[in-house]
């Protein structure tokens, strides 16, 4: 396993490695990986020769009072973790070495970017897009693999790459989770012992939603929030940032619900952390 920090030297091996036609997968992480990024490293395992993880805390995608000083780094566990699962590259760079003089070329991936958890992160989505892209340039990918447990990254990552005919293919790898049913997150190592216990609500809520949907008891997308909503509302640390049932395409907010095509998703404080989660119906 190669541990490469420097983009100039990476971007050369991956090229060369295109050219003797090797095809290379990419999973883009900012480490701490759990077993939700393992899934992510495997499901790209088997899609190509060649595998690279990049490592990358990427400070362009954090607010100004966000957690990226204390967003949680565990370097060595995560080369151990890479080098189990056969990763072939794992990047490692430095914001300088990302962004240096570049910092003002931005990649705003339009309307998608400032719904759901964009209304409370506005910068969030342009970091995540310019980092992604610049990642792409860098590790020259044929295939990258995201979580949909961040549906709308995801989702907006997927439109960047149409709209700007990146030569990349988008897989999405469904979300792990705890036994309980709680979200993997390396945020979730911030919540306290009680808050841990109720944050499980959440993917409750979702799955009781869900299951409204498929009885036929729930018919909108108003209906579903309000289930979700009613649930979170009951839990004495949460508070709610957002509850959404909304179309797929746009994001926008859907009346009928639209099988196939539907994403109620959710975002909710337990304390000063925050949490996502969502399902798609
Ligand atoms: O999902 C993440 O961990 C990050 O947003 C990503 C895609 C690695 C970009 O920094």
């Amino acid at each position: 396993m190669d541990i490469v920090s420097d983009p100039a030297v990476m971007q050369r091996a991956a090229l060369e490695a295109r050219r003797l036609g090797r095809r290379i997968a990419l999973v883009p992480t900012m480490g701490n990986l759990h077993e939700g990024h393992l899934a992510l490293i495997r499901e790209a395992r088997r899609r190509a020769d060649l595998l690279a993880v990049s490592i990358f805390v990427n400070p362009t995608q954090f607010g100004p009072n966000e957690d990226l000083g204390r967003y949680p780094r565990t370097p060595e566990a995560d080369l151990a973790a890479c080098r189990r699962e056969g990763v072939d590259w794992v990047f490692t760079p430095s914001a300088e070495s990302m962004y240096g003089i570049q910092a003002a070329v931005w990649v705003e991936v339009e309307g998608l970017g400032k719904k759901l958890c964009g209304r409370s992160r506005p910068i969030h989505f342009r970091g995540v897009a310019t980092v992604v892209l610049k990642l792409f340039n860098v590790c020259q990918p044929h295939v990258a693999v995201f979580g949909w447990k961040d549906a709308q990254q995801f989702l907006l990552l997927r439109r960047m790459v149409e709209g700007l005919n990146v030569p990349v293919e988008m897989v999405g790898v469904e979300t792990v989770r705890e036994p309980d049913g709680l979200a993997l997150s390396s945020r979730n190592r911030y919540l306290a012992p009680e808050e841990r216990k109720q944050a499980v609500e959440l993917s409750r809520a979702l799955r009781e939603a869900q299951a409204a949907a498929e009885s036929g008891r729930a018919t909108t997308g108003a209906e579903l929030v309000e289930i979700v909503r009613k649930r979170i509302e009951r839990v004495a640390s949460a508070r709610i940032d957002y509850v959404e049932a909304v179309s797929m395409r746009d994001l926008e907010p859907i009346g009928a619900i639209e099988p196939g095509a539907t994403l109620l998703a959710l975002a909710a404080f337990f304390g000063t952390t925050r949490l996502i989660d969502n399902a798609r119906l």
